[in-house]
């Protein structure tokens, strides 16, 4: 990622000449960007391709990357966000969003809601029709079918195969566990407590190898998951959008930092925005996405500032690399004047979604404070 013009010039003067970012009177307009974490299945690059279109054609910047995250909510294969998002641990879907409008400067948020496909819609609406900032829970869903919502079944059969596998995997401390065969099962099947995947096979002859091998991986390492989506206009409008449904396997009611507004997602219409991706715990023990976004009032530059924000995660764990190898997070950086990062605690590998007005949606390599090794 290159250094913008703007850094330059506020590394020359010093940065409390800029106290905030201006588009210069007579200074050409900003170019249009979205950008979005990379999400599997090409979802990151859809979101910023239909957001890009909607600011092309002179929508709104949030109309533009709600209807961008829409995609991916509503892609049964991506397990991390929407429709189809790994459930919590009685097998219920609990889904968190946050949005922020740059140029009203206002914010909606839903967390832990169940049944509703699209949570960044009622986020929008928890700020456009209510008095509020944020509902929860069964408010939150009281609150969308009141608005029309239609309430769901937001577990597809993959992501109920990978919550029983999961149960399968949970062992009291002598080794039981209910949701497995019992002391009446023939000898060889008592002694299958590990997830095997010929075993796993044998038992759910319908799935694929390839869903197995996740399952067993998820059911080891829960994942966070998420989409954030970020988005610039020609004329300086910002606005961002943070979606998930959080970790796998989570008690039911936990919230993660994408519905926390300064946590999973943060945005100064004078300044930029910020949203994150990965373990939402760490990243609110560190209010990463509004910390991103001082540090650049103050003058760093994007990913300078996404750096620092991942560096006070890694300060929360003394920086040690063997703790903070179990944590996997990613931030997401758009600033006032087109200029942006992607950044992950560990690299090579992670990547984010782009779309500018030059160029067509496509993914590049988020920068990275530590190298995994293999
Ligand atoms: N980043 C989503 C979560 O941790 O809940």
């Amino acid at each position: 990622m290159k250094d913008s013009a703007f850094s330059r010039r506020a590394a020359i003067l010093g940065t409390a000449v800029f106290p905030m970012i201006r588009i210069a009177r007579g200074q050409s307009r900003p170019k249009p960007v979205v950008i979005s974490s990379a999400n599997r299945l090409n979802g990151g690059v859809n979101c910023c391709a239909k957001a890009m279109d909607i600011i092309k054609s002179g929508g709104d910047t949030l109309d533009a990357v709600i209807a961008g995250v829409n995609i991916v909510e509503l892609d049964p294969r991506d397990n991390s966000v929407g429709y189809g998002g790994l459930p919590n641990e009685e097998g219920v879907v609990e889904l968190d969003a946050s949005c922020m409008h740059g140029p009203t400067r206002r914010a909606g948020a839903v967390g832990a809601i169940q049944g509703i496909k699209t949570p960044s819609k009622v986020a929008k609406r928890v700020m456009e029709d209510t008095d509020h900032l944020m509902l929860v829970g069964a408010g939150a869903l009281k609150f969308a079918k009141a608005e029309g919502f239609t309430e769901e079944d937001l577990l597809t059969d993959e992501s109920r195969l990978q919550w029983l596998i999961w149960k399968r995997s949970l062992r009291d401390r002598n080794g039981h566990s209910n949701w497995g065969p019992g002391i009446d099962a023939p000898p060889e099947q008592q002694k299958s407590g590990s997830l095997d995947l010929r075993e796993l096979k044998r038992l759910y002859p319908q799935a694929s190898d390839a869903l197995l091998a996740e399952a067993i991986q998820n059911a080891a390492h829960p994942p966070h998951g998420t989409i954030n989506c970020i988005s610039l206009n020609e004329k300086g409008e910002m606005s961002a959008v943070t979606t998930t449904s959080g970790m796998a396997w989570k008690i039911p009611g936990c919230v993660g930092d994408s519905p926390i507004v300064g946590g999973g997602l943060w945005l100064d219409q004078d300044i930029g925005g910020a949203g994150s991706t990965g373990r939402g715990e760490e990243n609110i023990r560190a209010c990463g996405a509004h910390t991103i976004v001082e540090n650049m009032r103050h003058g760093m530059a994007p990913k300078e500032a996404a750096l620092d924000a991942l560096k006070r995660v890694a300060r929360n764990f003394n920086n040690d690399e063997k703790r903070l190898a179990q944590v996997d997070i990613q931030f997401y950086v758009l600033r006032k004047d087109g200029e942006f990062a992607a950044a992950s605690l560990w690299g090579p590998g992670p990547r984010f979604a782009l779309c500018t007005g030059d160029q067509g949606s496509h993914e590049e390599q988020c920068v990275y404070l530590y190298t995994r090794r293999a």
